[in-house]
């Protein structure tokens, strides 16, 4: 499979991925968990690369959940270094491909350092106008829920907004996504078909592509693959095969 077989009319504008397996990578090779991060993060690389030479504008990885908080702890430190170790790595490549990037969660739980070297290193790209990639980092969707009601509560408390002007846009307004398309394709790796708490209310209409691959075997064809499938696909919200294609 190549770029030819692209439909570059019809490509997903915005692209989520549960990047999955990687502890079972390590282990069927007997290498510890963090030896599949090292190698899940190069799979990173590749995905993001490809996803910006085929011009799509949003791309949001899921790095790290609020639930992978309950992990060995030398496994969750050896996360937050390899995201710095990455972002140091990579930096200057996600610039010459004038990506942007930035992150949804609850980064204030991050270690400093992590912090320090995330905002920097949006700081550095907020000026490009290629793909955006966001990176789901202690990121929950119940916690982004929980604190968007907060939030609106809030308002209607201070007398900024009134209850009966709360709707879908509002909700969506006071997500972590604000402004950012719903994704329209969601990939998840390692033959695992569940949500674990991602995008709960921005996958209401979005597209599941699920493999048995996992996240450090993943790559550039399988990526194209999912493409390809997503496009053969007829996305009807709520309405009739009959009256989309009349
Ligand atoms: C995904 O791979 C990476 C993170 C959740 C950080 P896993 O570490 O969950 O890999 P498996 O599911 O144990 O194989
Ligand atoms: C989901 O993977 C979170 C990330 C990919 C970062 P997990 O491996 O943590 O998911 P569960 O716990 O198996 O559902
Ligand atoms: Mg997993």
């Amino acid at each position: 499979m190549n770029l030819d077989e692209i439909d570059k009319n019809k490509l997903p504008s915005h692209v989520a991925i549960i990047m999955d397996g990687n502890g079972r990578w390590a282990k069927n090779k007997s290498k510890s968990r963090l030896v599949g991060h090292q190698k899940g993060a190069e799979t990173v690389d590749e995905i993001v690369t490809v996803a910006a030479e085929l011009q799509i504008s949003y791309m949001t990885l899921y790095a790290f959940s609020t639930e992978n908080w309950h992990r060995p702890q030398p496994e969750v430190s050896g996360l937050m270094d390899l995201l710095v170790n990455m972002l140091n790595k990579y930096i200057k490549k996600l610039h010459d491909n004038n990506i942007r990037l930035l992150v949804i969660g609850e980064t204030d739980s991050l270690p400093p350092k992590t912090r320090k070297k995330l905002a920097d290193s949006i700081k550095k790209l907020q000026q490009n106008t290629g793909l955006t990639l966001i990176l789901a980092l202690s990121y929950s969707s119940r916690w982004e829920i929980t604190e968007m009601v907060k939030s609106v509560a809030q308002e209607c408390l201070d007398s900024q907004m009134n209850v009966k002007d709360i709707n879908q846009h509002v909700v969506s307004q006071f997500l972590c996504t604000k402004n950012i398309p719903d994704p329209e394709l969601l990939i998840r790796t390692s033959g695992e078909y569940r949500i674990s708490n991602f995008l709960l209310w921005q996958l209401a209409y979005t597209e599941f592509y699920f493999t048995d691959v996992l996240w450090p075997d993943f790559n550039r064809q399988d990526f194209l693959k999912a493409i390809v499938d997503f496009q053969k696909r007829e996305r009807r919200f709520g309405k009739t095969g009959e009256q989309l294609n009349k």
